[in-house]
């Protein structure tokens, strides 16, 4: 295994949830971490706690719908840090309109914005980087939904998890024969402030059962972790209680 010490990893959505426990986990390995979210007060308690546990962090408010956004955080990244090594495109929202009569085409761009075309943006933006570097990991956080588009997790988020897939393949087609690697991570329900937005509340016990932030932070750890001639192109992670 190799060490993730000095690396520089660019993290989305890290204010809270899956993206905030990597954020923790990636610095308390001594990685550099750029953190990327809208919300800057999140965002600085996130990179105090981040060089607490033993890492740099940097903080990078962006909405992640603005491209320009996006290419402001990329270069203030690799002026602080330097080349990026590892892309951990998180970032995601659902909303409440789950059905195509009660989504509008705004709202469906809105989302596709929010969950797809931004990791498609980071990744034009770090890619060439990294061939030319002839290393680099891509790792696209998408969901269950995308394997199982359904009515519950609703049409725009499941079809943007769904060209999630697509995108990760693509790098990889793209990345490979230069040393950059793509991983597809598809998480069943997670414990986080994302499923507030679900209808029904969730019972302690069944929160307790979920996915929790800090399994998903030590799966990246030890993706980073890899060698770079092994490629784990996807990762399917379920609660084991259903
Ligand atoms: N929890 C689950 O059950 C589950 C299951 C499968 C997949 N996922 C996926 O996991 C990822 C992380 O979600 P989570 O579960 O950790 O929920 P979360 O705690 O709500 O985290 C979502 C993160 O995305 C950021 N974000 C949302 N919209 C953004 C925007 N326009 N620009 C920049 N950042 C934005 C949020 O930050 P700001 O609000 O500060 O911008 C927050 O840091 C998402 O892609 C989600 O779809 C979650």
């Amino acid at each position: 295994m190799r060490t993730i010490h000095g690396k520089t990893i660019i993290i989305t959505g890290a204010s809270s949830g899956f993206g905030e426990a990597t954020a923790l986990a990636c610095a308390a390995a001594g990685a550099n971490v750029s953190l990327v979210a809208r919300r800057k007060a999140e965002l600085e308690r996130v990179a105090r706690l981040a060089r607490q546990a033993g890492g740099r962090a940097l903080v990078c408010p962006a909405d992640v719908s603005d491209d320009g956004q996006i290419l402001a955080a990329v270069d203030r990244t690799r002026a602080e840090f330097g080349a990026i090594d590892v892309l951990f495109n998180n970032a995601g929202t659902n909303m409440s309109a789950r059905s195509i009569a009660d989504t509008t085409p705004e709202q469906w761009r809105w989302l596709m914005d929010v969950n797809l075309t931004s990791a498609f943006v980071f990744t034009r933006a770090v890619l060439d980087e990294m061939k030319t570097r002839g290393e680099g990991l891509i790792i696209n956080l998408a969901s269950q939904a995308g394997v199982r588009p359904s009515l519950l997790a609703g049409v725009s988020y499941s079809a943007s998890k769904l060209g999630m897939d697509a995108l990760t393949r693509v790098t990889n087609e793209e990345g490979n024969p230069h040393g950059v690697r793509a991983c597809l991570f598809n998480p069943g329900l997670g414990n986080t402030p994302i499923i507030e937005n679900r209808g029904t509340p969730f019972s302690h016990e069944q929160r307790a059962n979920m996915i929790q932030s800090e399994d998903i932070a030590a799966t990246v750890v030890f993706l980073c972790s890899l060698p770079p001639r092994v490629n784990i192109d996807l990762i399917s992670m379920l609660p084991t209680q259903k």
